[in-house]
């Protein structure tokens, strides 16, 4: 466990989970059944993963639009744990519109558009989360500055008491810190083996005590099995790890400790939905890589194009 305090007084653990898979599509159409989803959640609580992102746009289609976010609210509100033991982050500014040839997509960093999100995230998940988001930055119709005074609003109207940013270039990440007078909690953005485009923004948060949750850590659901023979370097050190620990490490396990190395502020949110694949992450908060280890992982090769590029 650590400590963002600009983000919450509560413990933060070293590894977070995100919950976007647990309603994805299966091949009936049909998301994996809510009591397996929160079964998958309450064992990665009851590991010390204890901070959850949902969206409110994580959803097997548009027309299911906030079924993670009622997925997530279930297993909290259910936890033995208890909900005073839980960070949980949501994330708002993309409208997912359901139309008859699929869902289409935009961005609303409007004051009232993200007022009526927040209020409904917090009715989804039955309480108010600890941090909202704004998801992703609409580049081309709102000055961020409106968006990031319309965040302050959400918070201002107690749907939250800290507010995120996400997906952020360095030049909007120092914006947001401006107008919001320095109490940016969060940012969301990638980084992983594949993409480390953003060192900017990273140490931005290193520097200031913001949250930064790195998503998709393992490349994505589609390629994270692909992960040690695309990025041989982080199985190299699992194969070291291994010989020097005596007990079988993953490249997965590898790429977990390496993003938890930049220090506090930095949350790896890898998904899962089974229970081995929660074990492994949880076992990668143990894993302590030597200086000399991180240096070669971080000089290894990666892509130049974000999973989802702007
Ligand atoms: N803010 C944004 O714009 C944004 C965008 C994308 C994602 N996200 C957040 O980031 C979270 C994670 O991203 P993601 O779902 O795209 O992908 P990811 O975490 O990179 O990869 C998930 C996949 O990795 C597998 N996996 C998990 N732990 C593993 C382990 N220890 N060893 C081997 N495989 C493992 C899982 O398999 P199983 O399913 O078999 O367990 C799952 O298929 C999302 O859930 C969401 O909360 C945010």
């Amino acid at each position: 466990m650590t400590s963002i305090p600009l983000l919450t007084d509560k413990p933060v653990p070293v590894i977070g989970v995100g919950a976007m898979p647990l309603s994805n599509q299966r091949a009936d159409g049909d998301p994996m059944p809510t009591e397996d989803a929160v079964a998958v959640l309450h064992h990665a609580f009851d590991l010390g993963m204890t901070l959850v992102d949902t969206a409110d746009i994580y959803a097997p289609d548009g027309h299911r639009v906030g079924h993670n976010e009622r997925v997530v609210g279930e297993a909290v509100r259910t936890w033995p744990g208890g909900r005073d033991n839980l960070v949980v982050v949501t994330k708002i500014g993309i409208v997912r519109t359901p139309g008859h040839d699929g869902d289409t997509w935009s961005r609303d960093g409007s004051r009232d558009h993200l007022l009526r999100a927040a209020e409904a995230s917090v009715e989804r998940l039955g309480f108010v989360p600890d941090v909202i988001c704004n998801h992703r930055v609409n580049r081309t119709q709102q000055p961020y500055a409106d968006t990031v005074r319309g965040m302050l609003a959400v918070r201002e109207a107690g749907f939250a008491p800290a507010i995120g940013i996400g997906n952020v270039h360095l030049d909007e990440a120092e914006i947001a810190w401006e107008v919001s007078e320095g109490t940016i909690a969060a940012v969301e953005n990638e980084r992983s083996p594949r993409f480390r485009g953003d060192t900017d923004v990273l140490e931005w948060a290193v520097r200031h005590g913001v949250a930064y949750f790195a998503w998709s850590p393992f490349g994505g659901g589609r390629d994270a099995a692909e992960l040690p023979t695309r990025y041989p370097a982080f199985a190299e050190v699992a194969a070291e790890q291994t010989e020097s620990t005596g007990a079988p490490v993953t490249a997965h396990e590898v790429a977990l400790a390496w993003l938890s190395a930049y220090g506090p502020p930095v949350v790896p949110i890898p998904a899962f939905t089974r229970f081995p694949t929660a074990d492994s992450a949880a076992r990668a908060a143990h894993l302590t890589l030597t200086t000399d280890q991180l240096a070669r992982l971080e000089a290894s090769p990666s892509m130049e194009t974000s999973l989802f590029p702007d």
